[in-house]
């Protein structure tokens, strides 16, 4: 089975990472502190205690309110300066990072600091080996209009900007929901994705609506697909990734969902593996690589196979595929 070494020594693109969900306890102290933001834990060790979930939902409730300590543009530099450093000694040559300016601008955050801070270090990873691109997620629990809002605000970091996504609580808040506002994203000629989250409320219908309805060029999760082999075959067909994240899927179900992972990837479909929220979930992306080679007893093949989906399934040319594959 193959070793930590071997998994972090191959390249790898990372396809389904939160920049917000890279908040370190400490970082999160370190930046309360300098913002004057009073926050309920004033060590690592109560940081870390406060991290406990067991559903999405659980998660969600922990995960958002501690945005509240980022504010300025350097705090969002620095959030993903910490990640990209991390990524690159995990392999990570090429990555693209959801961000959610929703919770930010909520806030009175200036859409111009969250962009401007991610892309500057985004930038500025290429001097240690990383190329980094962003993806402006959606909350799904807030209303269509607010996110038809959020979209006119990006237009002018337009070139800053590769795709959207849509993430937070899939519960009562399908695709169709917001079929239009990616209409409008594809218009303005950004790649489309969307969260699947694993074993949620009519889980195969909303898979059917990213595909069918709303045509992503990628799926978050997605892994409940493996329950309908229609829908096995059209992903597989149609070359669409999923982009999994093992150790995330074990907070969130309890369960790693190895089984169906390792599944779909012998069926020949793009899978990918990621590590979501790392700091919440405690595993960088070598480490969801270990645990699920570990867990399912994948082969240095399986595992280098692995690697290779993930850039396929990335969004950069043809040209810059061949040149990691
Ligand atoms: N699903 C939904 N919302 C999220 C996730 C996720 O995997 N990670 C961060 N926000
Ligand atoms: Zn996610």
């Amino acid at each position: 089975s193959p070793t930590r070494e071997f998994i972090a020594g191959l390249p790898k693109a990372e396809l389904h990472l939160h920049l917000e969900g890279t908040l370190e306890p400490d970082l999160k102290l370190t930046l309360a502190q300098r913002n004057g933001i009073e926050i309920p834990q004033s060590t690592v060790e109560e940081v870390e205690a406060s991290y406990q979930f067991d559903s999405l939902a659980s998660f969600l409730a922990v995960y958002y309110p501690a945005m509240d300590v980022l504010v300025t543009e350097q705090d969002f530099y620095d959030l993903a300066h910490a990640y990209l450093l991390r990524a690159a000694a995990d392999g990570v040559r090429h990555v693209e990072m959801f961000f959610d300016p929703q919770a930010h601008t909520v806030r009175g955050v200036p859409f111009a600091d969250v962009v401007g801070g991610y892309h500057r270090a985004a930038a500025e990873a290429a001097d240690f080996g990383v190329d980094a691109e962003l993806i402006l997620c959606f909350l799904r629990d807030h209303s269509a209009e607010s996110a038809a809002a959020t979209l006119e605000a990006s237009a002018p970091f337009k070139d800053l900007i590769l795709g959207v996504g849509l993430d937070s609580d899939e519960r009562d808040n399908p695709p169709a929901k917001f079929a239009a506002v990616f209409a409008r994203a594809r218009e303005l000629g950004y790649l489309l994705t969307m969260h699947c989250d694993i074993d949620q409320v009519g889980s195969i219908e909303n898979i059917r609506q990213v595909i069918e309805d709303i045509g992503v060029d990628r799926i978050d999760h997605g892994t409940n697909i493996v329950e309908n082999p229609e829908l096995v075959e059209l992903v597989r067909a149609r070359g669409l990734g999923l982009t999994c994240c093992p150790v995330s899927n074990s907070f969130v179900t309890s369960d790693m969902k190895s089984t169906e992972i390792v599944e779909l990837l012998r069926a020949g479909v793009k899978v990918t593996i990621n590590s979501d929220d790392p700091a919440y979930f405690g595993g960088y992306v070598a480490a969801n690589y270990m645990a699920l080679a570990e867990h399912a007893g994948l082969s240095s093949a399986e595992v280098v196979t692995l690697a290779k989906n993930s850039f396929e399934a990335s969004w950069i040319t043809d040209e810059d595929k061949a040149a990691y594959l």
